[in-house]
Protein backbone atom coordinates (compact mmCIF):
# COMPACT_ATOMS: atom_id res chain seq x y z
CA UNK A 1 0.00 0.00 0.00
CA UNK A 2 1.51 3.43 -0.78
CA UNK A 3 1.52 5.61 2.63
CA UNK A 4 2.52 8.92 3.42
CA UNK A 5 3.79 9.44 7.25
CA UNK A 6 3.76 13.42 7.94
CA UNK A 7 6.07 14.19 11.03
CA UNK A 8 9.43 12.87 10.83
CA UNK A 9 10.60 13.01 14.67
CA UNK A 10 10.88 10.16 17.32
CA UNK A 11 7.23 8.62 16.12
CA UNK A 12 7.09 9.31 12.88
CA UNK A 13 10.65 8.25 11.52
CA UNK A 14 9.79 5.18 13.31
CA UNK A 15 6.98 4.43 12.28
CA UNK A 16 7.79 4.85 8.81
CA UNK A 17 10.35 3.09 8.81
CA UNK A 18 8.37 0.04 10.13
CA UNK A 19 5.84 0.10 7.72
CA UNK A 20 8.17 0.36 4.89
CA UNK A 21 9.92 -2.97 6.28
CA UNK A 22 6.22 -4.30 6.59
CA UNK A 23 6.11 -4.12 2.88
CA UNK A 24 4.32 -0.39 2.02
CA UNK A 25 5.84 2.01 0.28
CA UNK A 26 6.63 5.23 2.02
CA UNK A 27 6.67 8.72 1.73
CA UNK A 28 7.62 10.71 4.95
CA UNK A 29 7.16 14.37 4.79
CA UNK A 30 8.67 17.07 7.64
CA UNK A 31 9.22 20.74 7.68
CA UNK A 32 13.13 20.11 8.64
CA UNK A 33 15.35 20.13 5.82
CA UNK A 34 18.23 18.83 7.79
CA UNK A 35 15.94 15.58 9.09
CA UNK A 36 15.24 14.87 5.98
CA UNK A 37 18.68 14.79 4.66
CA UNK A 38 19.74 12.44 7.49
CA UNK A 39 16.59 10.36 6.23
CA UNK A 40 17.33 10.09 2.63
CA UNK A 41 20.81 8.88 3.73
CA UNK A 42 19.49 6.24 5.65
CA UNK A 43 20.66 8.12 8.94
CA UNK A 44 18.47 8.35 12.17
CA UNK A 45 18.49 11.99 13.27
CA UNK A 46 18.39 10.79 17.32
CA UNK A 47 19.97 7.86 18.88
CA UNK A 48 17.78 4.71 18.61
CA UNK A 49 19.04 1.34 19.36
CA UNK A 50 18.45 -0.59 15.61
CA UNK A 51 16.80 2.45 14.04
CA UNK A 52 19.75 3.26 11.83
CA UNK A 53 20.19 -0.76 10.52
CA UNK A 54 16.23 -0.60 9.58
CA UNK A 55 16.90 2.77 7.69
CA UNK A 56 19.45 2.07 5.55
CA UNK A 57 16.84 -1.08 4.62
CA UNK A 58 14.00 0.90 3.55
CA UNK A 59 15.92 3.79 2.19
CA UNK A 60 18.35 1.62 0.03
CA UNK A 61 15.35 -0.89 -1.43
CA UNK A 62 13.38 2.63 -2.12
CA UNK A 63 10.47 1.47 0.01
CA UNK A 64 10.78 4.64 2.42
CA UNK A 65 11.37 8.13 0.78
CA UNK A 66 11.67 11.58 2.03
CA UNK A 67 10.69 14.90 1.00
CA UNK A 68 10.00 18.79 2.74
CA UNK A 69 7.55 18.84 0.38
CA UNK A 70 3.43 18.31 1.12
CA UNK A 71 3.18 17.29 -2.51
CA UNK A 72 4.61 14.18 -2.10
CA UNK A 73 1.62 12.56 -0.25
CA UNK A 74 -0.53 12.50 -3.37
CA UNK A 75 -1.58 9.46 -4.22
CA UNK A 76 -0.73 7.62 -0.94
CA UNK A 77 -3.85 6.21 0.72
CA UNK A 78 -3.74 6.49 4.06
CA UNK A 79 -1.87 9.36 5.37
CA UNK A 80 -0.30 9.18 9.26
CA UNK A 81 -0.33 12.52 11.36
CA UNK A 82 3.02 12.25 13.64
CA UNK A 83 3.88 15.67 14.49
CA UNK A 84 4.70 16.25 18.02
CA UNK A 85 2.11 18.21 20.22
CA UNK A 86 4.67 20.16 22.78
CA UNK A 87 4.39 21.76 26.08
CA UNK A 88 3.21 25.38 25.34
CA UNK A 89 5.94 27.55 26.68
CA UNK A 90 3.35 29.76 28.09
CA UNK A 91 1.54 26.90 29.87
CA UNK A 92 0.62 23.59 30.42
CA UNK A 93 -1.43 22.82 27.64
CA UNK A 94 -0.43 21.17 24.46
CA UNK A 95 0.65 23.31 22.03
CA UNK A 96 -1.69 21.97 18.93
CA UNK A 97 0.08 24.32 16.16
CA UNK A 98 2.44 21.56 14.20
CA UNK A 99 -1.07 19.41 13.85
CA UNK A 100 -3.22 22.07 12.59
CA UNK A 101 -0.55 23.53 10.20
CA UNK A 102 0.21 19.73 9.04
CA UNK A 103 -3.51 19.06 8.47
CA UNK A 104 -4.37 22.01 7.08
CA UNK A 105 -1.39 21.36 4.48
CA UNK A 106 -2.07 17.55 4.49
CA UNK A 107 -6.31 18.20 3.06
CA UNK A 108 -5.05 20.51 0.02
CA UNK A 109 -3.51 17.19 -1.66
CA UNK A 110 -6.19 14.61 -0.29
CA UNK A 111 -7.72 12.22 -3.09
CA UNK A 112 -11.07 10.69 -2.91
CA UNK A 113 -11.96 8.48 -0.21
CA UNK A 114 -8.23 8.41 1.29
CA UNK A 115 -7.85 7.94 4.80
CA UNK A 116 -5.84 10.50 7.24
CA UNK A 117 -5.01 8.69 10.79
CA UNK A 118 -4.22 11.03 14.03
CA UNK A 119 -0.91 9.08 16.01
CA UNK A 120 0.02 12.24 17.89
CA UNK A 121 -0.77 12.46 21.23
CA UNK A 122 -3.20 15.39 21.37
CA UNK A 123 -5.84 16.69 24.29
CA UNK A 124 -9.32 14.74 23.95
CA UNK A 125 -11.46 16.48 21.44
CA UNK A 126 -8.77 17.18 18.69
CA UNK A 127 -9.94 14.37 16.66
CA UNK A 128 -13.58 15.32 16.17
CA UNK A 129 -12.50 19.25 15.36
CA UNK A 130 -9.66 17.46 12.75
CA UNK A 131 -12.16 15.09 11.11
CA UNK A 132 -14.36 18.67 10.62
CA UNK A 133 -11.97 20.27 8.54
CA UNK A 134 -10.90 17.12 6.68
CA UNK A 135 -14.72 16.61 6.23
CA UNK A 136 -14.73 20.54 4.79
CA UNK A 137 -12.16 19.95 2.30
CA UNK A 138 -12.79 16.38 0.85
CA UNK A 139 -16.24 15.17 2.07
CA UNK A 140 -14.94 11.35 0.96
CA UNK A 141 -12.11 11.47 3.27
CA UNK A 142 -12.35 9.93 6.65
CA UNK A 143 -10.45 10.32 9.76
CA UNK A 144 -9.13 8.07 12.11
CA UNK A 145 -7.05 8.54 15.59
CA UNK A 146 -4.04 5.65 16.36
CA UNK A 147 -2.66 6.36 19.44
CA UNK A 148 0.72 5.25 19.72
CA UNK A 149 2.35 3.63 22.75
CA UNK A 150 6.16 3.37 21.92
CA UNK A 151 9.16 3.82 24.48
CA UNK A 152 12.09 5.78 23.30
CA UNK A 153 14.92 3.33 23.16
CA UNK A 154 12.34 0.39 22.24
CA UNK A 155 11.22 2.20 19.70
CA UNK A 156 11.21 0.07 16.55
CA UNK A 157 10.37 -3.22 18.67
CA UNK A 158 7.74 -1.69 20.35
CA UNK A 159 6.15 -0.33 16.52
CA UNK A 160 7.06 -3.66 15.15
CA UNK A 161 5.56 -5.84 17.76
CA UNK A 162 2.90 -3.53 19.62
CA UNK A 163 0.92 -4.65 22.79
CA UNK A 164 -2.36 -3.50 21.29
CA UNK A 165 -3.77 -1.54 18.56
CA UNK A 166 -6.57 1.56 19.25
CA UNK A 167 -8.52 2.43 16.23
CA UNK A 168 -10.60 5.39 16.61
CA UNK A 169 -13.40 5.74 14.35
CA UNK A 170 -16.47 7.06 13.35
CA UNK A 171 -19.79 4.56 14.14
CA UNK A 172 -20.89 4.64 10.41
CA UNK A 173 -19.76 2.84 7.40
CA UNK A 174 -16.61 5.54 6.48
CA UNK A 175 -15.51 4.22 10.00
CA UNK A 176 -15.90 0.35 9.32
CA UNK A 177 -14.23 1.46 6.08
CA UNK A 178 -11.31 2.57 7.44
CA UNK A 179 -10.71 -0.08 10.55
CA UNK A 180 -10.20 -2.18 6.88
CA UNK A 181 -7.94 -0.24 5.74
CA UNK A 182 -6.13 0.00 9.10
CA UNK A 183 -5.98 -3.20 9.33
CA UNK A 184 -4.39 -4.15 5.96
CA UNK A 185 -2.26 -1.63 7.00
CA UNK A 186 -1.13 -3.54 10.02
CA UNK A 187 -1.45 -6.43 8.62
CA UNK A 188 0.70 -9.91 9.52
CA UNK A 189 3.31 -10.18 11.30
CA UNK A 190 2.70 -6.99 13.05
CA UNK A 191 -1.01 -7.38 14.08
CA UNK A 192 -0.96 -11.13 14.47
CA UNK A 193 -1.95 -12.11 17.75
CA UNK A 194 -2.14 -8.27 18.76
CA UNK A 195 -5.52 -7.07 20.72
CA UNK A 196 -7.41 -4.47 18.49
CA UNK A 197 -9.69 -1.94 20.46
CA UNK A 198 -12.31 -0.10 17.75
CA UNK A 199 -13.86 2.88 19.33
CA UNK A 200 -14.87 5.90 19.05
CA UNK A 201 -12.34 9.20 18.58
CA UNK A 202 -12.72 10.62 22.50
CA UNK A 203 -11.90 6.88 23.79
CA UNK A 204 -8.83 6.62 21.59
CA UNK A 205 -7.27 9.85 22.52
CA UNK A 206 -8.23 9.43 26.24
CA UNK A 207 -6.20 5.81 25.80
CA UNK A 208 -2.75 7.42 25.28
CA UNK A 209 -3.15 9.65 28.38
CA UNK A 210 -4.71 7.52 30.55
CA UNK A 211 -1.71 4.66 30.03
CA UNK A 212 0.80 7.94 30.53
CA UNK A 213 -0.84 8.91 33.36
CA UNK A 214 -1.27 5.52 34.94
CA UNK A 215 2.61 5.27 34.40
CA UNK A 216 3.41 8.82 36.07
CA UNK A 217 1.32 7.39 38.97
CA UNK A 218 2.89 4.30 39.80
CA UNK A 219 6.78 6.10 39.66
CA UNK A 220 5.07 8.60 41.51
CA UNK A 221 3.35 6.30 43.55
CA UNK A 222 7.29 4.06 44.64
CA UNK A 223 8.81 7.61 44.58
CA UNK A 224 6.17 9.01 47.62
CA UNK A 225 6.70 5.50 49.17
CA UNK A 226 10.52 6.20 48.86
CA UNK A 227 10.01 9.67 50.46
CA UNK A 228 8.71 7.86 53.81
CA UNK A 229 11.30 4.84 53.52
CA UNK A 230 13.51 7.93 53.99
CA UNK A 231 12.16 9.39 57.23
CA UNK A 232 11.18 5.71 58.45
CA UNK A 233 14.68 3.89 57.58
CA UNK A 234 13.25 2.03 55.34
CA UNK A 235 14.26 0.43 52.10
CA UNK A 236 11.96 1.59 48.67
CA UNK A 237 13.59 -1.33 46.68
CA UNK A 238 12.68 -3.93 49.24
CA UNK A 239 9.35 -2.81 49.46
CA UNK A 240 8.53 -2.18 45.50
CA UNK A 241 9.85 -5.94 45.83
CA UNK A 242 7.66 -7.02 47.79
CA UNK A 243 4.68 -4.94 47.02
CA UNK A 244 5.15 -6.17 43.42
CA UNK A 245 5.03 -9.70 43.65
CA UNK A 246 1.41 -9.03 44.16
CA UNK A 247 -0.07 -9.59 40.59
CA UNK A 248 -2.96 -6.89 40.91
CA UNK A 249 -0.09 -4.42 41.53
CA UNK A 250 2.80 -5.95 39.01
CA UNK A 251 7.07 -5.15 39.51
CA UNK A 252 7.09 -3.18 36.43
CA UNK A 253 7.19 0.61 36.28
CA UNK A 254 7.87 0.49 40.35
CA UNK A 255 11.59 1.73 40.29
CA UNK A 256 11.96 4.53 42.92
CA UNK A 257 14.69 7.55 42.17
CA UNK A 258 15.03 10.66 40.49
CA UNK A 259 11.55 10.16 38.80
CA UNK A 260 10.21 10.53 35.16
CA UNK A 261 11.01 12.83 32.46
CA UNK A 262 11.47 13.08 28.75
CA UNK A 263 9.24 14.34 26.28
CA UNK A 264 5.90 12.11 27.18
CA UNK A 265 4.91 11.55 30.83
CA UNK A 266 5.77 15.47 32.15
CA UNK A 267 4.40 17.22 29.17
CA UNK A 268 0.89 14.84 28.89
CA UNK A 269 -0.11 14.48 32.43
CA UNK A 270 0.44 18.70 32.59
CA UNK A 271 -1.72 18.69 29.34
CA UNK A 272 -4.10 16.32 30.30
CA UNK A 273 -4.97 18.20 33.51
CA UNK A 274 -5.16 21.69 31.24
CA UNK A 275 -7.71 20.24 29.11
CA UNK A 276 -9.65 18.41 31.91
CA UNK A 277 -10.03 22.16 33.48
CA UNK A 278 -11.41 22.73 30.24
CA UNK A 279 -13.60 20.64 30.08
CA UNK A 280 -15.27 21.10 33.83
CA UNK A 281 -13.64 17.75 35.33
CA UNK A 282 -10.62 19.07 36.39
CA UNK A 283 -11.36 17.49 39.88
CA UNK A 284 -10.74 14.15 38.34
CA UNK A 285 -7.63 14.53 37.25
CA UNK A 286 -6.50 16.81 40.12
CA UNK A 287 -3.79 14.29 41.39
CA UNK A 288 -1.67 14.10 38.52
CA UNK A 289 -0.67 17.57 39.84
CA UNK A 290 0.54 15.64 43.46
CA UNK A 291 2.09 13.18 40.59
CA UNK A 292 4.04 15.87 39.14
CA UNK A 293 5.01 17.86 42.57
CA UNK A 294 5.97 14.02 44.29
CA UNK A 295 8.10 13.85 40.86
CA UNK A 296 9.74 17.09 41.26
CA UNK A 297 10.77 16.36 45.02
CA UNK A 298 12.87 13.64 44.01
CA UNK A 299 15.02 16.14 41.91
CA UNK A 300 15.41 18.63 44.87
CA UNK A 301 16.35 15.51 47.54
CA UNK A 302 19.20 14.32 44.75
CA UNK A 303 20.17 17.65 45.27
CA UNK A 304 19.62 17.69 49.40
CA UNK A 305 21.54 14.54 49.37
CA UNK A 306 24.83 15.85 47.15
CA UNK A 307 24.58 18.71 49.87
CA UNK A 308 24.79 16.48 53.13
CA UNK A 309 27.66 13.85 51.89
CA UNK A 310 29.97 16.94 50.69
CA UNK A 311 29.07 18.45 54.14
CA UNK A 312 27.37 21.14 53.20
CA UNK A 313 30.01 22.50 51.27
CA UNK A 314 28.74 22.48 47.41
CA UNK A 315 31.05 25.42 46.59
CA UNK A 316 33.78 24.11 44.40
CA UNK A 317 33.07 20.85 45.08
CA UNK A 318 34.02 17.98 42.40
CA UNK A 319 30.64 16.24 41.27
CA UNK A 320 30.91 13.82 38.41
CA UNK A 321 27.61 13.50 37.08
CA UNK A 322 26.72 10.06 35.42
CA UNK A 323 23.85 10.20 32.96
CA UNK A 324 21.97 13.13 30.68
CA UNK A 325 19.35 11.60 29.24
CA UNK A 326 16.53 11.21 30.67
CA UNK A 327 16.87 7.23 30.21
CA UNK A 328 19.00 5.30 29.38
CA UNK A 329 19.23 4.17 25.57
CA UNK A 330 18.31 7.52 24.62
CA UNK A 331 20.04 10.78 23.64
CA UNK A 332 16.53 12.55 24.82
CA UNK A 333 17.61 15.25 26.89
CA UNK A 334 13.81 16.86 27.37
CA UNK A 335 12.60 17.60 31.16
CA UNK A 336 15.93 15.10 32.10
CA UNK A 337 15.59 14.83 36.10
CA UNK A 338 19.67 14.21 35.70
CA UNK A 339 20.52 17.42 33.59
CA UNK A 340 18.14 19.28 35.83
CA UNK A 341 20.44 17.97 38.95
CA UNK A 342 23.34 18.52 37.55
CA UNK A 343 22.33 22.15 36.47
CA UNK A 344 21.20 23.17 39.98
CA UNK A 345 24.09 21.54 41.49
CA UNK A 346 26.42 23.87 39.31
CA UNK A 347 23.91 27.04 40.16
CA UNK A 348 25.23 25.96 43.92
CA UNK A 349 28.33 26.49 43.04
CA UNK A 350 29.39 22.95 42.36
CA UNK A 351 32.33 21.96 39.39
CA UNK A 352 29.96 19.59 37.89
CA UNK A 353 31.46 17.12 35.20
CA UNK A 354 28.52 15.67 32.91
CA UNK A 355 28.85 12.12 31.08
CA UNK A 356 26.83 10.80 28.67
CA UNK A 357 27.62 7.60 26.09
CA UNK A 358 25.06 9.70 23.90
CA UNK A 359 23.18 12.58 24.77
CA UNK A 360 26.49 14.91 25.46
CA UNK A 361 25.56 17.03 22.13
CA UNK A 362 22.13 17.95 22.73
CA UNK A 363 22.68 17.94 27.14
CA UNK A 364 25.38 20.66 25.66
CA UNK A 365 22.85 22.76 23.38
CA UNK A 366 20.20 22.91 26.38
CA UNK A 367 22.86 23.56 29.39
CA UNK A 368 25.94 25.12 27.70
CA UNK A 369 27.30 26.32 31.20
CA UNK A 370 28.37 22.58 32.52
CA UNK A 371 31.41 20.84 31.91
CA UNK A 372 31.21 17.46 29.71
CA UNK A 373 33.30 14.49 29.33
CA UNK A 374 32.76 11.84 26.83
CA UNK A 375 35.74 10.10 27.95
CA UNK A 376 34.50 7.73 31.31
CA UNK A 377 37.03 7.80 33.26
CA UNK A 378 38.34 11.32 32.67
CA UNK A 379 34.82 12.08 33.85
CA UNK A 380 35.74 10.33 37.02
CA UNK A 381 38.68 11.74 37.76
CA UNK A 382 39.18 13.45 41.04
CA UNK A 383 35.47 13.59 42.33
CA UNK A 384 34.20 14.56 45.69
CA UNK A 385 31.03 13.10 44.54
CA UNK A 386 30.03 10.97 42.03
CA UNK A 387 25.92 10.66 40.83
CA UNK A 388 24.48 7.85 39.25
CA UNK A 389 21.52 9.47 37.51
CA UNK A 390 20.56 7.50 34.39
CA UNK A 391 21.61 3.77 34.64
CA UNK A 392 23.26 3.23 31.35
CA UNK A 393 24.39 -0.24 31.24
CA UNK A 394 27.98 0.84 31.20
CA UNK A 395 27.54 2.59 34.41
CA UNK A 396 25.94 -0.36 35.98
CA UNK A 397 28.73 -2.63 34.71
CA UNK A 398 31.63 -0.01 36.66
CA UNK A 399 34.13 -2.38 39.00
CA UNK A 400 33.95 -0.19 42.56
CA UNK A 401 37.46 -0.89 43.24
CA UNK A 402 38.72 0.31 39.50
CA UNK A 403 36.76 3.79 40.18
CA UNK A 404 37.67 3.85 43.67
CA UNK A 405 41.61 4.79 42.22
CA UNK A 406 40.25 7.70 39.99
CA UNK A 407 37.74 9.60 42.51
CA UNK A 408 39.33 12.02 45.20
CA UNK A 409 36.42 10.91 47.43
CA UNK A 410 34.98 7.62 47.77
CA UNK A 411 31.04 9.17 47.67
CA UNK A 412 28.61 8.01 45.33
CA UNK A 413 25.27 8.77 45.22
CA UNK A 414 22.58 6.06 43.35
CA UNK A 415 20.01 8.20 41.83
CA UNK A 416 18.38 5.34 39.91
CA UNK A 417 19.09 2.73 42.88
CA UNK A 418 20.59 0.12 39.69
CA UNK A 419 23.87 -0.48 41.71
CA UNK A 420 24.62 -3.77 44.44
CA UNK A 421 25.15 -1.44 47.58
CA UNK A 422 27.10 -4.39 48.96
CA UNK A 423 29.53 -4.30 46.28
CA UNK A 424 30.33 -0.65 46.70
CA UNK A 425 30.26 -0.45 50.18
CA UNK A 426 32.77 -3.63 50.25
CA UNK A 427 35.16 -1.38 48.13
CA UNK A 428 35.00 1.42 50.87
CA UNK A 429 32.43 3.67 49.29
CA UNK A 430 30.04 5.56 50.93
CA UNK A 431 27.09 4.40 49.08
CA UNK A 432 23.83 6.34 49.57
CA UNK A 433 20.74 5.96 47.40
CA UNK A 434 16.99 7.99 47.23
CA UNK A 435 14.32 5.69 49.29
CA UNK A 436 16.76 3.75 50.80
CA UNK A 437 18.48 3.68 54.33
C1 LIG B 1 6.56 6.75 27.70
C2 LIG B 1 5.59 5.55 27.71
O1 LIG B 1 6.20 4.44 28.36
C3 LIG B 1 5.22 5.17 26.27
O2 LIG B 1 4.27 4.11 26.27
C4 LIG B 1 4.64 6.39 25.59
O3 LIG B 1 4.31 6.09 24.24
C5 LIG B 1 5.59 7.57 25.66
O4 LIG B 1 5.96 7.83 27.02
P1 LIG B 1 9.18 7.07 27.26
O5 LIG B 1 8.96 8.50 27.62
O6 LIG B 1 9.98 6.71 26.06
O7 LIG B 1 7.76 6.33 27.06
O8 LIG B 1 9.90 6.39 28.50
P2 LIG B 1 9.57 5.36 29.68
O9 LIG B 1 10.36 4.12 29.47
O10 LIG B 1 8.12 5.21 29.88
O11 LIG B 1 10.21 6.12 30.91
C6 LIG B 1 9.73 7.41 31.32
C7 LIG B 1 10.49 7.93 32.49
O12 LIG B 1 10.13 7.23 33.67
C8 LIG B 1 12.01 7.84 32.40
O13 LIG B 1 12.56 9.07 32.84
C9 LIG B 1 12.35 6.71 33.34
O14 LIG B 1 13.65 6.85 33.89
C10 LIG B 1 11.27 6.85 34.39
N1 LIG B 1 10.97 5.63 35.12
C11 LIG B 1 10.44 4.54 34.46
C12 LIG B 1 11.16 5.55 36.49
O15 LIG B 1 11.62 6.52 37.11
N2 LIG B 1 10.84 4.40 37.17
C13 LIG B 1 10.32 3.33 36.54
O16 LIG B 1 10.06 2.32 37.22
C14 LIG B 1 10.13 3.39 35.14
Amino acid sequence: MQISVIGLGYLGAVHAASLAKLGHDVVGVDVDPARVVALAAGKAPFFEPCLDELLSQVTSSGRLTVSTDMAAVAGSRVHFVCVGTPQRPDGQAADLSYVDAAVDELVEHLGAGEIVVGKSTVPVGTAQRLADVVAAARPDATLAWNPEFLREGFAVQDTLHPDRLVYGVPGDAAGQRATTVLDEVFASPLAEGVPRIVTDYPTAELVKVAANSFLATKISFINAMAELCEVAGGDVAHLADAIGHDARIGRRFLDAGLGFGGGCLPKDIRAFRARADELGAGDAVAFLGEVDAINTRRRTRMVDLASEVLGGMVEGAEVTVLGAAFKPDSDDVRDSPALDVAARLAELGAVVTVHDPQAIDNARAKRPELRYERDLEAALAGADAVLLLTEWKQYRDLDPERVGTLVAQRTLLDGRNALSRSAWTDAGWQYRALGRR
